[in-house]
Parts: structure tokens; C-alpha cells; sequence
């Protein structure tokens, strides 16, 4: 090899390392962002901390502590008792604590201490109540796995310092920013259903990190687990039939003390509803609607304070809807009005059918199948109640699925009050 021969390789290797970069750069660069990325250390769960980092951000997100009323009375954030508006809530969650407290969700920054405060939580609940309150989570799990979850809840609350609530690390790994889910329970169910959360693309990510907490579960009896009950699908029908083959062991969240019936609660299904939907069909996020994006001193970033969107529809869906923001108003007020009602008499016909169930099987003779039939009817009817009761948006995540499913709770309810009538013989209802 001559001595050009030499420089002409080391010239190649050189650009061969130099174009190297450049593809490996462009190839693997993240979507166009205005945020410099500061490496925060795994394990920070301090908003304050990551704050200093992205202070838009945090400032937005520090406003969860805001408390208002929807404009369509509707949900809000007010800590107001749900049974004020529906007061068949009582009846229909006797002999459990929902009937003693059953509060309006409020800000992110409150969860602790709600959770504290709630009288339905008390000495003997387990430490899978924490699920959903604190990026601590990551801790608990990394040191347990799942066993946090048989540790009293008192004794995890202790860990938590006073900045502990919902925050940045439940949705963001801390050294990259990408979005990410620490919920194991979310992760385990989608895998179910053959979905590799960790490698769902972005769009998919700004609903996952929401849906990780805002959907239904139960605690698997012995090992007390959070299992969300998304084998068989999405919707009530689905889950339903789920819970009717005692997943686990899993049999009942509690025995009505006037039908004796053994009851499930439905928790927030917003992920579900959602997904069933027109908007998560078409692929609209949850972010889309409740982290719209915002601009401050030329900076664009996306809103942290995960609130109604009623609150800022302009930014919230003027993205997509032309029609201004009377008209969406309209809309989801009109929803939500119409849900109500169907809703409302549905949980009133399930406190009916608790009460003909009771009559029944306090008269002397009574058929004992058509009993047991009226009670299975009444814990199938107050599912479904449940199921959009529970849900937070009043109908609007799902306008015509949460109408349907009203209807059925009510129709489910009025066979369970005939099916008493005939276990006892006389018309009590
Ligand atoms: C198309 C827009 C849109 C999408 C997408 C959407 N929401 Fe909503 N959400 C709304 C509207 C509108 C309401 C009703 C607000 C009200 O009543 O003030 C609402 C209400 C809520 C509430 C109750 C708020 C309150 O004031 O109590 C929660 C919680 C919620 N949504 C969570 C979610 C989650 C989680 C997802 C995704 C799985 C999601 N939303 C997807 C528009 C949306
Ligand atoms: C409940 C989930 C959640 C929490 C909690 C959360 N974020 Fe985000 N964050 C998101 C989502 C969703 C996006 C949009 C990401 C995307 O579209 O790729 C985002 C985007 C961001 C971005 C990228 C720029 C932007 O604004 O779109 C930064 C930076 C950020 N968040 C910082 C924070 C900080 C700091 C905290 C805590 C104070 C925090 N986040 C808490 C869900 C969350
Ligand atoms: C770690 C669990 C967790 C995650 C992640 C989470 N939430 Fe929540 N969210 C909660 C809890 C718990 C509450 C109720 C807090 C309370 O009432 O003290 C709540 C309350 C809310 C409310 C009601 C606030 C109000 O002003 O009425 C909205 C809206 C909401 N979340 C939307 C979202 C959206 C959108 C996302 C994803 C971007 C999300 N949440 C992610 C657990 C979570
Ligand atoms: C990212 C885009 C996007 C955003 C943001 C969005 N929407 Fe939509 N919306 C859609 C799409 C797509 C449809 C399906 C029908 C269509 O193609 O027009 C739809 C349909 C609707 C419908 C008719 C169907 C139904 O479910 O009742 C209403 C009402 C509606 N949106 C209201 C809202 C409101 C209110 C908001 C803000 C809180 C909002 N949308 C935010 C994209 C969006």
C-alpha cells in the first residue's frame, strides 16, 4: 500500500464515521421538540424537582389545585357528595362505605389527601389502595413486586412525604421524558389482551398514562392483586360475564344487607368508555381533549392541569371542531342532560327491585329459585347502573353506549321486581 493509498482509507474511514452520525441522528430523532431534556435521576418523585426543568409545565400543573364547578353541573371538582344529586346512591351502596362517602373526584394534588380523609378507608384496608395515588408506586413495586399490596395502607401513606401525590413520575420516565406506564396492573391486563405497552406508539401513550388509573378493577382475593377485568372486552356486558366466573376467587366486593345479594362496585371506567367511543375510535386521545395544548412567551407546551374540558373548549376541541364553542357546549350539556335522566331512573328502579327483593324473602312460603333469580337480576342491573354512574364524564366519553347501558340497568331492574312478585307470590311492586 502506498502512501496515498493509506490517506485515501483513513479519508474514507472518516467520512465513513461522519455520514455514520448523520444517518444515525436523523434516523433515531425524536419528533421536533422545543424542551431541552435535563436528566433527572430515576427515583425523583418530587414535582417541585422537575419542575425547575419544565416550568411551564409544572406551573400548569400546580393549578390541579383549583376547584370549580362544571358548567353543565356535572362533575367539577368540587368535593361535593354525589348522593346530593342522585340520592339512590344510599339505598343502592347499603352496607358499604360509598354509601357513607362517595365525594366528586377533584385535582390530581389532592389524591393523598382525599385518600386519607375518606371514611371509607380505615385501619384494616390493604396497601393496594395506594395504586393510584403517587408515583411512590415505583417504589413499592421495585422493593416488593406485588406484595406492596398486602402491606397495611397506613404503614405505605407513612412513606409518602407530603409532595407525594399524582405527579410527574407516574407518567414520565425521568431521564428521557418519554411517556410511560408504572401502573403493573394496566400493563398485565393489555399484555391479556395482546398489546406490548412498552412498545405502543405515541398517540397510544397520551391515553395509556390516563388509562393506567381511570378504569375499572377489583382486588384478587388471598394475594390482593388489582386485576382489571378486561379479558372477555370493554364494556359492562363484557365485565359481566368476566366477574361471573369468580376470577381468582373473586365472588363479590360486598353482600347488600336488604336484598342479601352479593354485589360488585363498578370503578371509574373512563378508559373503557372512552375506548368504545367515537373520539377513542377515531383515535382521539385523552390528552387530546383534557392537556390541550398552550402557548406562553413564544413557547408552545401541553397543559398539565387535567381538569373538564368545558373549562378551555376553544383549546380543547377547536384542534378539530369548527363548530365554536356555544355549540359544543351545547352538545355536551345536552349529552349529559339526557344521560342523567335515563341514569337516574335507573338507579332509582335498582333501589326499587333491593326493596321487592327484602319483601320477598321475608314472606313465609317463598320460592326460593325465583328468588335467587331476582337477586342475580339485581346485581346485574345495579352493574350496569353502576357502570355509567361511576364513569366521570355523564355519557359524554360515550354518548350512545352510556344510554344503552342506563336502559338495560333499568330493564334488568323491572325483571328482578317481577321475578320477586313471583317468588313471593303476591304483587309487591
Ligand atoms: C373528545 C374529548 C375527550 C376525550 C378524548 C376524553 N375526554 Fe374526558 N371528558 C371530556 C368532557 C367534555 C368531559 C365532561 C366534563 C364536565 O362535565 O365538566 C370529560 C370528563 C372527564 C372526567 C371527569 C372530570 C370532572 O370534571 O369530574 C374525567 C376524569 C375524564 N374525563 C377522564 C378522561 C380519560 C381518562 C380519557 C381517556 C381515556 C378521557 N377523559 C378522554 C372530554 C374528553
Ligand atoms: C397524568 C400524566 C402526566 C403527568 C402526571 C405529567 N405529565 Fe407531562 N405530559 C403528559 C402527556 C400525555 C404529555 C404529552 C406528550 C406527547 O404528546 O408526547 C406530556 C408532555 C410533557 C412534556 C413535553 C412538552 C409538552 O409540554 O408537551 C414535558 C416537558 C412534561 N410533560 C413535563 C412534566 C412535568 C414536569 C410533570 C410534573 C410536574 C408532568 N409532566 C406530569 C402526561 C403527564
Ligand atoms: C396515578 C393515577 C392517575 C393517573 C396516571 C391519572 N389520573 Fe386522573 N385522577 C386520579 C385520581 C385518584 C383522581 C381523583 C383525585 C381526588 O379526587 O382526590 C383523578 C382525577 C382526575 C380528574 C378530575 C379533576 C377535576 O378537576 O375534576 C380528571 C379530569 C383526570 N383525573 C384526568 C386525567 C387524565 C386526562 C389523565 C392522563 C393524562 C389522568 N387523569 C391520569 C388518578 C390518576
Ligand atoms: C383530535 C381531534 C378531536 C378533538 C380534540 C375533539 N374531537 Fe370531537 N370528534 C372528533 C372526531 C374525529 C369525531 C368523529 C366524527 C367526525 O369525524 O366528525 C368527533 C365527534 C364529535 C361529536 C359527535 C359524536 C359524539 O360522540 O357525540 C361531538 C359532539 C364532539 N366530537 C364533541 C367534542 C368536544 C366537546 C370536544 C372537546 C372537549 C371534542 N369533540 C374534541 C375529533 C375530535
Amino acid at each position: 500500500m502506498n502512501k496515498s493509498q493509506k490517506s485515501m482509507i483513513a479519508l474514507l474511514g472518516v467520512l465513513l464515521v461522519f455520514f455514520g452520525f448523520v444517518i444515525i441522528r436523523i434516523g433515531f430523532a425524536k419528533p421536533a421538540s422545543t424542551v431541552k431534556i435535563a436528566k433527572i435521576p430515576a427515583g425523583e418523585y418530587d414535582p417541585a424537582v422537575w419542575g425547575k426543568f419544565y416550568p411551564l409545565e409544572y406551573e400548569s400543573y400546580k393549578k390541579n389545585a383549583t376547584m370549580a364547578l362544571s358548567p353543565t353541573g356535572y362533575g367539577g371538582s368540587m368535593k361535593v357528595q354525589k348522593s346530593e344529586q342522585m340520592p339512590e346512591i344510599n339505598t343502592n351502596f347499603k352496607g358499604m362505605p360509598f354509601s357513607v362517602d362517595y365525594t366528586e373526584d377533584r385535582g390530581h394534588v389532592y389524591a393523598m389527601e382525599d385518600i386519607k380523609e375518606t371514611k371509607r378507608i380505615g385501619p384494616k384496608s390493604p396497601g393496594a389502595c395506594i395504586t393510584c395515588k403517587t408515583p411512590y408506586l415505583e417504589k413499592f413495586y421495585q422493593e416488593s413486586g406485588w406484595g406492596y399490596t398486602k402491606i397495611p395502607l397506613t404503614q405505605l401513606m407513612d412513606q409518602v412525604p407530603s409532595h407525594g401525590s399524582i405527579s410527574c413520575a407516574n407518567c414520565h420516565d425521568p431521564e428521557t421524558m418519554d411517556l410511560r406506564v408504572i401502573n403493573p396492573a394496566f400493563i398485565e391486563a393489555m399484555d391479556r389482551k395482546g398489546v406490548d405497552v412498552s412498545k405502543a406508539s405515541r398517540q397510544d401513550m397520551r391515553s395509556y398514562v390516563c388509562g393506567q388509573c381511570h378504569a375499572e378493577y377489583f382486588f384478587e382475593p388471598n394475594t390482593v392483586r388489582v386485576v382489571f377485568p378486561w379479558d372477555k372486552g370493554m364494556k359492562a356486558g363484557d365485565m359481566y360475564a368476566y366477574y361471573a366466573e369468580k376470577p381468582g376467587g373473586f365472588v363479590q366486593d360486598w353482600q347488600h344487607p336488604d336484598s342479601k345479594t352479593a354485589m360488585l362496585k363498578t370503578q371509574h371506567p373512563d378508559f373503557e368508555t372512552w375506548s368504545t367511543g367515537t373520539h377513542g375510535k377515531a383515535g382521539v386521545a385523552c390528552a387530546d381533549c383534557h392537556m390541550p395544548y398552550m402557548r406562553q412567551d413564544g413557547q408552545k407546551y401541553s397543559s398539565h392541569l387535567m381538569t373538564s374540558p368545558l373549562t378551555n373548549l376553544d383549546a380543547a376541541c377547536g384542534t378539530c371542531h369548527t363548530q365554536g364553542s356555544a355549540w359544543l357546549m351545547d352538545q355536551v350539556k345536552t349529552t349529559q342532560d339526557y344521560t342523567f335522566e335515563v341514569l337516574h331512573t335507573a338507579g332509582q328502579n335498582v333501589a326499587h327491585a333491593h326493596e321487592a327483593i327484602k319483601k320477598a324473602s321475608e314472606v313465609p312460603a317463598v320460592n326460593q329459585i325465583e328468588l335467587a333469580n331476582a337477586r342475580e337480576l339485581v346485581r346485574k342491573a345495579q352493574w350496569y347502573w353502576d357502570f355509567v354512574a361511576a364513569e366521570n364524564s355523564m355519557g359524554f366519553h360515550n354518548p350512545d353506549q352510556s344510554l344503552n347501558t342506563a336502559a338495560q340497568a333499568s330493564e334488568f331492574a323491572r325483571q328482578a321486581i317481577e321475578s320477586a312478585n313471583r317468588a313471593a307470590g303476591i304483587n309487591l311492586f
